[in-house]
């Protein structure tokens, strides 16, 4: 018997920055995304390449536009073969496909007055190929991706300005599909902003009068102020559409039993559920406030902030899960530099080449931990393994993949046993797109391969990789045989 719903929505995701391509066609402006340079790794010193973007940079990429690498531009060419893609997601029984829309695409420099038609026509055409094979839209309305004139101008998420511009964006795209999409979510990974400013927020903290921390939370607080507006926005005019709440799930483990490790591991689950708090509950957790004291982050508040928050609490909370964490109370521990924060190596686990540490189990803690706290269904919207796949007559062996999944999905299905209340799940990169730490092809998370190298050389032609059969079987079956 399957563990799984009947109604249990399966499927794979994506994001238009790592994967539409296209960049220069049915007059899309350019996002901060699209001035990621390729790094090759022996100048990267296993460094992720988007931590490498500095301000400098970013103005000599500016400056050397045409003759540099940016493999974002090109994704996976989504763009002109989404009737093929959907065709392949179809053949593998996908209920669901998580998507997201190029703000740039809709607001070529987020300014306009009107939406860009053609870029508006575009994700029209995507939704009906979807439906025509019953495969439902999940939308992310901003994957990381904000046209570059407000990095420019404004240093992006820091300024209170993104907000009105980004919910006009925002309730445009409503108005437009609210009948053709029912799933949406606000912001990718919205705590991703800690970690990676310029990619989540687009904006150089080197460029701000704030220190790290306090710039990092302003513009959260902006963030999460859009969140609130843009889903109070739903609620009033689509009444039958969710909203989902996502961020990039830390599931932490003490190193030791040592109480000081473990209030460590509780402070950094406390700051990493504070995110949910905002959006699930409508309001900053008193925690939150007090990490702002103790770290001397200042940051001013929009007006009514507290009203516009508790207005706009989501539906459903969704995740992204690749890895989890061992936090200690002592300092210098020897760090995992792999993982995407940069926490201490757990012997038990295996790790992905990328040294991503490998845990199922933690994935049915996470579903149970965030259940119990907010008895909310869960998406998860993003897992998967990023490899270096090989293509040998015309496919991919991949079963390490199919190995991660399945104990993935067991996990799944045990939180399901559990009592957690899953919507679905998608895995990440179901087609092989741009790395979004790596900007490179290399690290391919997909079910179907894309001939492209990280220098868009190759034929970008798709080939069945081995899960592509698993995973079709595993949807036919509800789950049931792995
Ligand atoms: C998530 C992001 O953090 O991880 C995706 O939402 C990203 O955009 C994914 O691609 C996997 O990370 P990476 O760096 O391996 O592409």
């Amino acid at each position: 018997m399957s563990k799984f719903p009947q109604n249990f929505l399966w499927g794979g995701a994506t994001a238009s920055a790592q994967f539409e391509g296209g960049y220069a066609e049915g007059h899309r402006g350019k996002s901060q995304l699209d001035y990621i340079d390729y790094i090759d790794p022996i100048h990267r010193n296993n460094a992720h390449s988007t931590d490498l973007l500095t301000y400098e940079r970013f103005i000599k990429n500016k400056e050397q536009e045409d003759s540099k690498n940016f493999p974002n531009r090109r994704g996976s060419d989504f763009y002109h073969r989404y009737k093929e893609d959907i065709a392949l997601l179809a053949e593998m029984g996908f209920k669901v496909f998580r998507m997201s829309i190029s703000w740039a695409r809709i607001y070529p420099t987020g300014y306009e007055e009107r939406p860009n038609e053609e870029g508006l026509a575009f994700y029209h055409q995507v939704f009906q190929e979807l439906h025509k094979y019953g495969i439902e839209p999940l939308v992310t309305i901003i994957h990381y991706e904000n046209p570059v004139t407000l990095t420019e101008d404004l240093n992006g998420w820091e300024n209170p300005k993104m907000i009105d511009l980004f919910v006009k964006y925002a309730k445009t795209v409503i108005d437009e599909y609210k009948d053709e999409v029912t799933y949406w979510l606000g912001f990718n990974e919205i705590n991703a902003c800690l970690d990676n400013p310029y990619v989540s927020a687009g904006m150089f903290v080197e460029k701000s009068d704030k220190n790290y921390l306090s710039c990092c939370h302003q513009a959260l607080h902006h963030q999460f102020i859009a969140q609130a507006l843009v889903t109070k926005y739903l609620h009033e005019t689509a009444p039958n559409c969710k909203m989902g709440a996502m961020i990039a799930r830390l599931e932490c483990y003490a190193q030791t039993c040592d109480p000081a490790d473990e209030y460590q591991t509780l402070i950094e689950d406390q700051i990493n559920c504070s995110f949910l708090d905002i959006m699930c509950r409508g309001k900053y957790p008193k925690t939150l406030l007090n990490y702002f004291r103790q770290n001397e982050v200042d940051i001013q508040m929009v007006n009514d902030y507290e009203k516009i928050l508790q207005e706009g609490v989501v539906d459903f909370i969704s995740i992204s899960y690749y890895m989890s964490y061992v936090i200690s109370s002592k300092p210098g521990q020897k760090e995992n530099p792999g993982n995407l924060m940069k926490t201490l190596v757990n012997p038990y686990l295996k790790q992905s080449a990328w040294g991503w540490a490998i845990d199922p189990l933690g994935l049915r803690i996470t579903l149970n931990r965030l259940y119990d706290k907010y008895q909310l269904p869960i998406f998860i919207v993003e897992n998967g393994l990023g490899a270096r796949d090989q293509l040998i007559q015309n496919t991919v062996n991949d079963d390490y993949r199919i190995d991660y999944m399945r104990e993935h999905i067991k996990a799944i299905a045990g939180a399901i046993e559990d009592g957690v209340d899953v919507m679905g799940y998608t895995s990440w990169g179901c087609i092989d797109l741009v790395s979004a730490s790596m900007t490179e092809m290399s690290k391919r998370y997909g079910f179907i391969y894309v001939d492209a190298d990280d220098y868009g050389k190759g034929t970008y032609n798709r080939y069945k990789k081995a899960s592509f059969y698993w995973y079709q079987h595993v949807i036919a079956t509800n789950g049931e045989e792995l």
